[in-house]
């Protein structure tokens, strides 16, 4: 049990066959929900937080927030900055006690890319922290940047070689087809599975042997919660994720690490809306938040059984 870097985790999940689930984080609920069910599932995990998240709870409190849950769990976890922006934030994460960063140089050209990400990488590497990085444009919104469907590009195989080579990157995030938010899709859900084999068998090729692959953009977005948030006041329309079975084959493959963000905030949203509106006399905060933590707890179990296969990989 303890907060760990991710390169265990992705050696053991690659040969294993299975995805280690990233999920974000930005308060006590969330944080509790996500460990007491990766323990409940003896399977490790990765908390993360976005920039905003960062700014919202604070680098300390969320460090020492998960440090203790952890202790209370028993869960290995590493504590990840997701889409990290700049140098200077990841600066702030790893002396915070961060295990493992993202630099997303992804919406810079390339050369750009690979410079600010080498930058990053040398850093994090001199200070013993793990870096993941971006190739390619995934649709949807992260922090207020919003790329829409016609300027999200998939990541290039060649390229992807190139980049890993040259940066020393420890895993790489793919566009293969996932975005980011609710609204995924606006007709099927498809994802690019022979780009994914073609990335990782040109990675192995090249001296990469099981290189860790990551995916955004991942959340299932589940009809049935959907609904619920409606049902009680909530106004979700047309919102779609990958299915389930498309995450299953990913994490069979060369993905090692699954991000969802979307689902856990719909899960968080439907048990405090069913709360609010069953009992419109409660005012005690840990009455619905509870329940939001439940919900979310119950998420988390589901997507590491059903989802991602990490059952037990802390074995
Ligand atoms: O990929 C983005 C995550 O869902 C984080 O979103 O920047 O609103 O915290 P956020
Ligand atoms: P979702 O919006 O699909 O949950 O993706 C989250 C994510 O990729 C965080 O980096
Ligand atoms: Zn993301």
């Amino acid at each position: 049990m303890a907060l760990v870097d991710t390169k265990q985790m992705f050696k053991k999940a690659y040969e294993g066959k299975y995805a280690i689930g990233a999920f974000n984080i930005n308060n006590m609920e969330i944080v509790q929900a996500i460990l007491r069910g990766a323990a409940a599932c003896n399977s490790a995990c990765i908390l993360q937080t976005s920039k905003s998240a960062l700014n919202y709870a604070g680098p300390k409190t969320l460090h020492a927030m998960v440090k203790a849950v952890i202790e209370e769990t028993g869960v290995d976890a590493a504590l990840h900055l997701d889409h990290g922006p700049d140098l200077e934030t990841v600066k702030i994460c790893i002396e915070n006690g961060f295990t493992s960063v993202m630099f997303d140089g992804s919406h810079f050209e390339y050369e750009e890319n690979v410079a600010k990400t080498k930058e990053v990488v040398d850093y994090a590497h001199a200070h013993g922290v793990v870096v993941e990085a971006e190739l390619g444009k995934l649709a949807g919104v992260e922090d207020d940047v919003n790329v829409d469907a016609k300027n999200a590009t998939y990541t290039d195989p060649d390229q992807a070689v190139d980049f890993v080579t040259r940066t020393g990157v420890d895993s790489l995030a793919v566009a293969i087809g996932t975005s980011h938010g609710a609204y995924k899709f606006k007709g099927d859900a498809k994802l690019d599975f022979d780009r994914l084999e073609v990335i990782s068998q040109k990675l192995d090729a090249a001296g990469f042997k099981e290189y860790p692959i990551v995916l955004h953009g991942a959340s299932g977005v589940d009809p049935a919660v959907i609904d619920l948030c409606n049902k009680y006041g909530g106004q979700i329309k047309g919102a779609k994720g990958i299915p389930a079975e498309m995450l299953r084959k990913a994490a069979g493959m060369a993905v090692c690490k699954i991000n969802m963000d979307t689902d856990i905030r719909l899960a968080m949203t439907a048990g405090i809306r069913q709360s609010f509106a069953e009992k419109p006399e409660a005012f005690d905060p840990r009455g619905y938040l509870g329940v939001a933590r439940t919900m979310i707890q119950e998420l988390v179990e589901g997507k590491i059984k059903d989802v991602l296969g990490s059952t037990d990989s802390m074995k």
